[in-house]
């Protein structure tokens, strides 16, 4: 029986790069159906560049302010590196450029965004901030598929932190990105198994563990 090759992907940052660190480690295992073939980044100091160097990847910077106010020049440009490794899927990771929707339509099915919160609640920026200002009791992350609107798109994944009284958006943020970290390389890995079923707007993840969890916040019930 021969080995199924494994899905090219590109992780796209703009920053520290602790999710594409995540992707990079759980492609570490030869048994993960993806392999991060490119890490492309629009910042040429981002710290994740580095982290992405030490462990061997392929690096790469595109950076949008040599093309001014030229959208498309950029993607094109983005475009060619991500064909000159021949990606078959792209991961967001705190990549900070909105993309037009061509080119989210060129990569339809086949691009991944995190957000740090249980989208469609607290789109955009600050997220935690907003969420201790309204008082929400449950706060998360989301995986998606990306389309041209931003922060939507059929979701893959949330995981759900309890919001702590004493919580700060600092606190609230560490706790929110050991999540993503756990959520990212699953929805990768559904995707590169061809597990992830986009109908309409929603996701289903065929074969996924179907199993009833509850978290109920704030309280001191043991539900499991
Ligand atoms: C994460 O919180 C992610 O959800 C958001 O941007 C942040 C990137 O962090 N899209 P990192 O660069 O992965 O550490």
């Amino acid at each position: 029986m021969t080995a199924m090759a494994r899905k090219r992907t590109a992780v796209l940052i703009s920053g520290r790069g602790s999710n594409m660190a995540a992707l990079i480690e759980a492609a570490a295992d030869p048994a993960y159906p993806a392999e991060i073939a490119l890490v492309l980044s629009n910042v040429a100091d981002a710290g994740g560049l580095a982290i992405a160097t030490s462990k061997g990847i392929k690096t790469e910077t595109v950076d949008h302010k040599t093309f001014g106010k030229d959208r498309d020049a950029f993607e094109t440009a983005v475009q060619k590196a991500l064909d000159a490794s021949r990606i078959d899927f792209v991961c967001l990771a705190g990549f900070m450029r909105l993309l037009t929707p061509a080119f989210v339509q060129r990569w339809h099915g086949r691009m991944l965004n995190i957000h740090p919160a249980l989208l469609p609640a607290f789109k955009g920026l600050d997220t935690h901030e907003r969420a201790l200002a309204e008082g929400v009791k449950i706060h998360g992350a989301t995986v998606h598929f990306v389309v041209p609107e931003m922060d939507s798109g059929p979701i893959i994944a949330q995981a759900a932190v309890s919001v702590l009284s004493k919580d700060t958006p600092a606190s609230l943020a560490a706790r929110v990105i050991q999540m993503e970290h756990r959520i990212y390389p699953l929805a990768l890995r559904w995707l590169a198994e061809g597990k992830l079923k986009i109908d309409g707007n929603r996701c289903v993840v065929q074969g996924a563990p179907d199993i009833d969890g509850v978290l109920v916040s704030p309280s001191n019930l043991r539900l499991s």
